[in-house]
């Protein structure tokens, strides 16, 4: 497929190994403007392409171009162009916040008249109060968080990459940092946000891309990536085994079914449209089970997964 014309990021066969582990494999993606989401579960290889991404580690094959520069030559200026929030704690613990958000912006070429207000207004922003004076060591995990992305933004740059940016937030950190990504985004910036929650996704992102196990397994816009995963439906039913059995081969024929499980002696399956419920409650009675619940089910990470990749995305 030929680069997209308006791609920020554009990655061709990129492959890194850290000795027998291949973290990336063969991995190509153009990412577009605005805010993209790169999903993906624990060790799918999200951090190590934004690292290759930042010219933070060389891949053993293939090339990554942000803004048409060569991230594996090219590196310093990559990173004068991007932020970066990484996963990880990157923060001197012995300064206070101030100290190092202005930091950050001299090492990224801002003289410190400017970095020092500059800090301010991004910690303001991002929700620090008098804390910013304390040294970062005595913060809480939601405050760092902050720090992290203030740090990331100080220098105003183009694009930024975010690593997991709600990681270890409570629920109204996470929504704050969701909505802090949002309005960063109004100032016309193109940022790319790692996470493995579907839901931090689906708040903020216009386009998705999805990795697993160092390869491009779909992308597309959210709508479309999302699309059949709304009519997903849960039953629960409670019967004797070999009614049970015989209810879920029913379902089997007559709908997909996503997953089946079991928990107190009730058995749960996970459906793909069955409509208004009727047939299913039709077969219940059929097969002699008793039905506990129906309700819409909130797609699971794995449920995307398999959604998008068996057809909901644009493939690559
Ligand atoms: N420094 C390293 N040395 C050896 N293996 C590594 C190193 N960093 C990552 N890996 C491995 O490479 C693979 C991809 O890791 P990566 O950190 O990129 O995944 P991730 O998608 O960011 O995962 P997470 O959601 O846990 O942050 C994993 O199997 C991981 O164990
Ligand atoms: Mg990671």
């Amino acid at each position: 497929m030929p680069p997209e014309p308006s791609a920020t990021i554009i990655s061709k066969n990129v492959t890194v190994a850290y000795g027998h582990i291949t973290a990336l494999s063969d991995f190509s993606v153009d990412i577009p403007p605005g805010i993209v989401g790169l999903l993906g579960p624990n060790g799918a290889g999200k951090s190590t392409f934004i690292k290759a991404s930042l010219g933070l580690l060389l891949p053993d094959r293939g090339q990554i171009r942000i803004m048409g520069l060569d991230s594996r030559w090219q590196g310093l200026a990559v990173r004068d162009m991007v932020g970066y929030m990484p996963e990880h704690d990157c923060l001197m613990d012995s300064f206070t916040a101030v100290e190092l958000v202005s930091y950050m912006g001299q090492i990224s070429g801002m003289e410190k008249k400017d970095s020092v207000p500059r800090s301010h207004e991004m910690l303001d922003f991002v929700g620090l109060g008098e804390e910013r004076y304390r040294p970062i060591s005595s913060y809480s995990t939601g405050m760092k968080q902050r720090v992290k992305l203030a740090q990331a933004i100080v220098h105003d740059p183009k694009i930024l990459f975010l690593d997991e940016p709600t990681n270890g937030m409570d629920p109204q950190g996470r929504e704050d940092m969701l909505n802090l990504i949002g309005k960063i985004r109004e100032s016309d910036k193109s940022i790319l946000v790692s996470t493995h929650i579907l839901d931090d996704l689906e708040k903020v992102s216009d386009h998705a891309i999805i990795i697993g196990d160092g390869r491009m397994l779909a992308r597309g816009n959210m709508e479309t990536l999302l699309a059949g995963t709304e009519n997903l439906r849960v039953v629960k039913v409670r019967g004797a085994k070999v009614r049970v059995e015989a209810f879920l081969g029913e379902l089997r024929n007559s709908y997909e079914v996503m997953s089946v499980s079991e928990e107190g002696g009730q058995t749960s399956a996970v459906i793909i449209n069955p409509g208004d419920g009727n047939e299913v409650f039709r077969l219940c009675g059929q097969c002699g089970v008793q039905l506990r619940a129906y309700y819409p089910e909130k797609p699971s990470l794995e449920d995307f997964f398999i959604n998008a990749v068996g057809g909901g995305g644009d493939g690559n």
